[in-house]
């Protein structure tokens, strides 16, 4: 039978081999040093392990004695092992943020649109703007296509074919006659007067197209809001109080305006209407009472009815209001004209 101590020379001491290993844990500064220690005294050639395979020699009543010793130290090997684990994978995390920190005041050099979002086309501004004006007077929105007939944009607004005013618009036609692109969007007056009948009043915006040669303030698309008010007995009194109506809440000052007369052939009389504005007259839209050839066009009979029509010219105002001085910018799709909006 081998007495106590030379089974404590044979076997290493427990006690010890804790020690060393607590040490050892609170030495570690990385998990996988951690996982090393694990190995290295749990393991299944671990240290530990090796003296639980050796009790095998022992007599029962020091067997049992080594093997609690043992059960201890693992016990405590694990609490400790565990809260040294936590802290070192803390730090871990700590030094790993640091490295992937990010300063999200710092200024960014792109602009924040690059990131996905998008910002609204000047002519939508302005004409969600009209459009909301126009509603609150009573006006409704129509649309209508932008290859249209020969008809609507042309013969039903009083310029047949043979009119000379078709050479003041510089017409695409497709090579599917009697279509084009169209000029203006004066070709939803007739459509909407079959459509609706009278009274009726609406605004009518959109793009129109035509064959010009391009410079800072002539675009072959550009955008237009045509409009049209038709009841018994309009006269120029109503055009020009909505006219003015609609100045006041665009400029939001009391306008100055004058009419001068103007030519257009679905109007009768027409005018340009004017804007005093940076001490200068400013032409600003045409306009005019309804032709009753195209009121006939639409069904109706002058006699009953009569009304106005406008064209506003929405590049043109866009323009103004933005301060843009060069109509192409709008059409150009590039990106640093858009972003300032
Ligand atoms: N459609 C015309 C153009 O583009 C502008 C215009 C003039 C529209 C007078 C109207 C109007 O409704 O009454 O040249």
């Amino acid at each position: 039978m081998r007495d106590g101590n030379s089974s404590e020379n044979s076997i290493p001491n427990v006690k010890n081999l804790l020690v060393d290993l607590l040490t050892a844990i609170e030495q570690a500064s990385s998990s996988k040093e951690m996982d090393e220690l694990k190995v290295h005294y749990f393991g299944k050639k671990g240290l530990f392990t090796n003296i639980l395979k050796s009790v095998g020699n022992l007599d029962p009543e020091k067997r049992k004695e080594l093997g609690l010793e043992v059960n201890d130290a693992k016990k405590t090997f694990e609490a400790r092992f565990s809260l040294q684990l936590n802290a070192i994978k803390q730090n871990e995390e700590n030094e790993q943020l640091a490295k992937e920190w990010l300063d999200v005041t710092l200024p960014l050099n792109i602009p924040p649109q690059s990131s996905g979002s998008g910002s609204i086309h000047p002519v939508s501004i302005v004409r969600k703007e009209l459009e909301d004006i126009f509603l609150g007077l009573g006006f409704d929105v129509v649309d209508g296509p932008e290859v249209d007939s020969e008809f609507f944009n042309f013969e039903s607004l009083n310029i047949p074919g043979t009119h000379p005013a078709r050479d003041m618009q510089d017409t695409i036609w497709t090579t599917k006659a009697p279509y084009l692109m169209r000029t203006h969007t004066s070709t939803n007056q007739v459509r909407t007067l079959l459509e609706r009948g009278a009274p009726v009043r609406i605004v009518a915006p959109g793009r129109c197209f035509r064959y010009e040669r391009l410079d800072a303030t002539h675009e072959h698309t550009f955008y237009q809001m045509d409009g049209m008010m038709v009841d018994r007995k309009v006269s120029v009194g109503h055009l020009i109080y909505f006219m003015k109506t609609l100045l006041r809440k665009i400029y939001g000052f009391e306008p100055k305006i004058r009419l001068r007369p103007g030519y257009f052939p679905f109007v009768e009389p027409g005018f340009e209407l004017d804007i005093w504005f940076n001490n200068r007259w400013l032409e600003l839209l045409p306009c005019g009472l309804m032709h009753p050839e195209v009121l006939k066009h639409g069904g109706l009979d002058p006699k009953e009815w009569q009304g106005f029509a406008f064209g506003l010219g929405l590049s043109r105002l866009v323009m103004t209001r933005f301060q843009i001085d060069d109509i192409r910018h709008m059409q150009s799709g590039d990106l640093r004209f858009l972003r300032q909006f």
